[in-house]
């Protein structure tokens, strides 16, 4: 990465950002330095009083701090916390609510005393809340104040539940949660209809009042608003953005989430670069794409225009560079993924031999194959490759309740017109309807009903496998069993889980492996499959196939990959783009259960489509062939994740 910590790369940056190749990294740091300033402040005889979030962001922080607790006996008596936030009308008890998260993920782990600890009360009548919320900032006041607040910002750029809107001044109170925030919990709460629409929050104010501010941020879904809170204007429709008003805030962020920082975007703007030719392709697609123009319309006088006039000297004329890149990009652009046979490949992404290829398709989730890849899938099948689709995990948690009862009613239904037929399915299906009428939305699931739900998202990937043209034999379901016991943001994935996936890479010794990029945020089903994956090939160490296999990552987020990371372009046409539509909408459990009102939210075929022809199209502007739709795929590179790759 052509990032530097120096400080003509960050010029732009209007509040100290940190960038860290993962972060383990930055967690492992920022625990040392929480240890330490509780110590020194104990020495003094001073009690250390932090702010904390809850969420995925700190979850790799509290695991450092308990291991500090447990394996170097640090002690927690003589610290004091306060919560940033509560759902409002979830007891402690719930499994959702923070104070039942912050148990788990720390309190339970370490010695800290039960009356150290503040979380705002979720369960009081609303008439009591302004008070309880001024006697929660009181007792922090008492307290000498926060010492260090830990923050995470969510999408809407919301710090606490200050979601956009929140003046500068706000103070901890009650407030209602914007839409995006309920989407992203969604999962948490087993659909978005159970999110809780209100929660009290910690104020803007309340925030800034803390000594030393951290805002940790992980994941290419951060980028955008770490980029407008640490460089954009200061505005109520950003809260994080208030924080360049703090005399001492930092922000740690991983790479995927610091990649709209101006330093990473276009550092070429910050000062001198060393022109690798990754960063020159970046340059001249990020021109294209500035002005709008092919690529190979660029001119001299528009590179020296936008700041490149180095680049153009260096590497120049514009001409030479034009057609560089726009080579490199032609490449890209492959109807073979699977490498096309008795073709001269020396400049395609695949290589041509072994062809037939065996390939992997290792979904952390069913669904996600169809979704980043279903095109590029048909085309493997098609092409005459022996795929595999691997579903790493079973899926339960993500069924809404009204599909698996309506799956078991079918079932019951079945039975009544079907007489004396198979009973052992029934019987699950009478439990588990019982079960059903027993459960309110917010309790979690049953191991029956989790069953059930496993059952209708396999029936689903093979509905959407068979469009893609794969036969039954081909579609594995692993049901890992981290995922089994487990629930979001609390897996405990194990060696038997990174076996499990060995197992199936051993017997199939594949020449490709099609996996998830999105890896960023750890305690994601995506991040843990993917780490999974990178030990069981490591367990597989010196295996001679290993050698000879290419690991493709798909985007597995919101949005593509940069047009300048793409290493290959696999383009879609009208039809190829319907089939894999097509293969989408079998998945529909994981349709939205509400007809979609806003364009804001788009069904998940509709994302898929929007992205890949926006591919096409940004392919189409920067003077390649016009295609209906493209998906993407960056190979897999040592040191790509911070930690150990293949290439
Ligand atoms: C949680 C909190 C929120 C989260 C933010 C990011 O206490 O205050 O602001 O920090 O929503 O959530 P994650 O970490 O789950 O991405």
């Amino acid at each position: 990465m052509a990032a530097t910590n120096s400080v003509e790369a960050e010029q732009f940056e209007r509040i100290k950002t940190r960038i860290y190749p993962n972060s383990s990294l930055a967690c492992s740091e920022l625990a040392r330095e929480i240890v330490e300033l509780a110590q020194s402040r104990a020495r003094r005889g001073k009690p250390t009083v932090l702010g904390l979030a809850t969420g995925s962001t700190p979850v790799g922080l509290y695991r450092e701090l308990i291991r500090w607790h447990r394996e170097e006996k640090v002690s927690f008596r003589e610290v004091y916390t306060f919560n940033l936030d509560e759902y409002f009308g979830l007891p402690p008890s719930h499994a959702q609510s923070y104070a039942c998260f912050m148990q788990e993920q720390l309190f339970l782990h370490i010695d800290i005393p039960s009356d150290h600890i503040h979380i705002p009360d979720g369960t009081l009548p609303r008439q009591k809340v302004f008070d309880a919320c001024k006697r929660y900032e009181n007792r922090i006041v008492e307290l000498g104040g926060i010492d260090l607040q830990i923050l995470g910002i969510g999408r809407t750029g919301h710090i606490g539940f200050n979601e956009p809107g929140s003046g500068a001044e706000s103070r901890t109170r009650l407030v209602s949660l914007d839409s995006l925030t309920r989407r992203d919990a969604a999962r948490d709460f087993l659909g978005e209809n159970n999110v809780p629409r209100y929660a009290i929050t910690m104020g803007v104010g309340t925030i800034l009042e803390a000594r030393q501010v951290v805002l940790l941020a992980w994941g290419n879904a951060k980028a955008q608003v770490v980029a407008r809170a640490v460089e954009g204007e200061i505005t109520d429709s950003l809260p994080a953005s208030f924080l360049q008003r703090h005399p001492n805030v930092r922000f740690l962020v991983d790479e995927a989430a610091s990649a709209d920082l101006t330093r990473i975007r276009h550092p070429w703007k910050t000062g001198e670069v060393v022109w690798t030719p990754a960063l020159i392709r970046q340059a001249v697609v990020w021109l294209a794409e500035a002005l709008r123009k092919p690529i190979l319309k660029l001119t001299d006088a528009e590179y020296n225009e936008h700041g490149m006039a180095e680049l153009a000297t260096s590497h120049g004329p514009a001409y030479d560079l034009n057609i560089r890149v726009f080579n490199e990009l032609q490449h890209t652009i492959t109807g073979w993924p699977g490498g096309k046979p008795n073709a001269d490949d020396s400049v395609r992404p695949e290589r041509a031999k072994p062809f037939p290829k065996r390939s992997i398709v290792l979904s952390p989730e069913s669904l996600d194959d169809v979704l980043w890849m279903g095109g590029t899938l048909s085309r493997l099948v098609q092409q005459g490759n022996e795929v595999t689709v691997v579903y790493a995990t079973s899926g339960n948690l993500a069924v809404p309740d009204p599909q698996a009862i309506r799956a078991v009613d079918l079932v019951l239904e079945i039975e009544k017109n079907a007489g004396e037929g198979a009973r052992g399915f029934t019987q699950l299906a009478r439990k588990v309807k019982d079960q059903f009428l027993k459960k309110s939305p917010f309790d979690s699931d049953s191991a029956d009903i989790r069953r059930v739900k496993g059952l209708i998202r396999q029936e689903e990937a093979r509905a959407a496998g068979q469009i893609c043209g794969l036969n039954l034999e081909s579609i594995r379901f692993l049901n890992l069993p981290f995922y089994e016991a487990g629930h979001y943001r609390k897996f405990q994935p194990t060696a038997q889980d990174a076996d499990l996936i060995a197992e199936v890479l051993d017997e199939i010794r594949p020449h490709q492996i099609f996996v998830t990029g999105s890896h960023a945020d750890p305690l994601s089903v995506q991040g843990i499959c993917f780490h999974l994956l990178e030990r069981a090939l490591l367990s597989l160490g010196a295996r001679p196939w290993l050698r000879d296999c290419y690991v493709w990552l798909y985007r597995g987020s919101e949005s593509e990959w940069q047009s300048w990371e793409i290493e290959m372009a696999v383009p879609l046409s009208p039809g190829e783009l319907a089939k894999k539509i097509q293969g989408i909408y079998q998945h529909q459990s994981q349709r939205s259960q509400t007809p979609m009102v806003s364009d804001k939210h788009r069904e998940t075929w509709q994302q898929a489509e929007a992205i890949n022809s926006a591919t096409a199209d940004l392919y189409n502007r920067l003077g390649l062939p016009e295609y209906a739709a493209i998906e993407t795929f960056k190979r897999w590179s040592p040191g790509a994740t911070g930690e150990a790759g293949l290439k």
